[in-house]
């Protein structure tokens, strides 16, 4: 079975005033039988973030080790601050940074080498949605961004719509269920194992989605954007997790 996972991505939100919202919300994350609840700060916070209660990760990293890359991180440096986890391909990395597939498959190799379990991002465009593109360019991004030797063990992969982040909209569904079997399926068919890697939905999930989401087929759980900023907001959706 797929492992449950609640993460949280605070993107370039937080100082050290939110700490207190890790340790509101430790208590439910230990609650939570089943559910690794995991919370992405911005990299300013995650040496003192890891250790409150909360499994921590990074929400980018450099694919070198070390380097001339001023305003860079590496995933050692990453790992060694506290982080288990790191996000790569996020679609604000892919369209802000201009970073490729090739980019992308590059600094997940580079999250593995340190030890990091890497959370991949993918997802379509309101215009490739509209288009009736969205299993094409999952099939591209999956094939161009997931390096060999990805399984359960290793790496996480989240659907999330770029129409969907922070708008309020979200698919039907039926059309999450659709594209994470689709997803499912690919996988599977990559890499050994790759029927059991988990399989995140992100885009505009909050608390009163997040059941309805989680019941659909081949959802093992959700990457949170705004709704993770406050332990308030995103407590229910761990608890909901749990209970699916
Ligand atoms: P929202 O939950 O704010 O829509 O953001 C989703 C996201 O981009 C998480 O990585």
């Amino acid at each position: 079975m797929p492992k449950k996972i609640a993460a949280g991505n605070w993107k370039m939100n937080g100082t050290s005033a939110a700490l207190t919202q890790l340790e509101a919300l430790a208590p439910v994350a230990a609650a939570s039988t089943g559910v690794l609840t995991l919370i992405c700060p911005p990299a300013s916070l995650i040496s003192r973030a890891a250790g409150l209660g909360v499994e921590i990760g990074a929400q980018d990293c450099h694919a070198a080790v070390s380097g001339a890359h001023t305003g860079d991180i590496s995933a050692e440096m990453l790992a060694d601050a506290g982080a288990s986890h790191v996000i790569t391909g996020h679609s604000e990395r892919r369209q802000d940074h201009h970073e490729t597939d090739a980019d992308v498959a590059a600094k997940t190799q580079a999250g593995w080498r340190a030890g990091l379990t890497v959370i991949l991002c993918i997802g379509e465009s309101e215009e490739q949605y509209r288009a009736g593109q969205t299993l094409d360019v999952l099939r591209g991004q999956l094939a161009g961004s997931v390096p060999q030797g990805a399984g359960p063990d290793n790496i996480v992969i989240a659907y999330e719509p770029i129409w969907a982040i922070g708008t309020g909209l979200t698919p039907t569904v039926e059309e999450i269920a659709k594209v994470h079997a689709f997803i499912r399926a690919e996988l599977g068919a990559a890499h050994t194992e790759g029927a059991e890697i988990s399989l995140l939905y992100g885009g505009s999930v909050k608390a009163s989605n997040a059941a309805e989401i989680f019941a659909v087929a081949d959802v093992d759980g959700g990457l949170v954007g705004g709704a993770s900023l406050a332990a308030a907001d995103f407590a229910p959706i761990v608890t909901a997790l749990a209970a699916s």
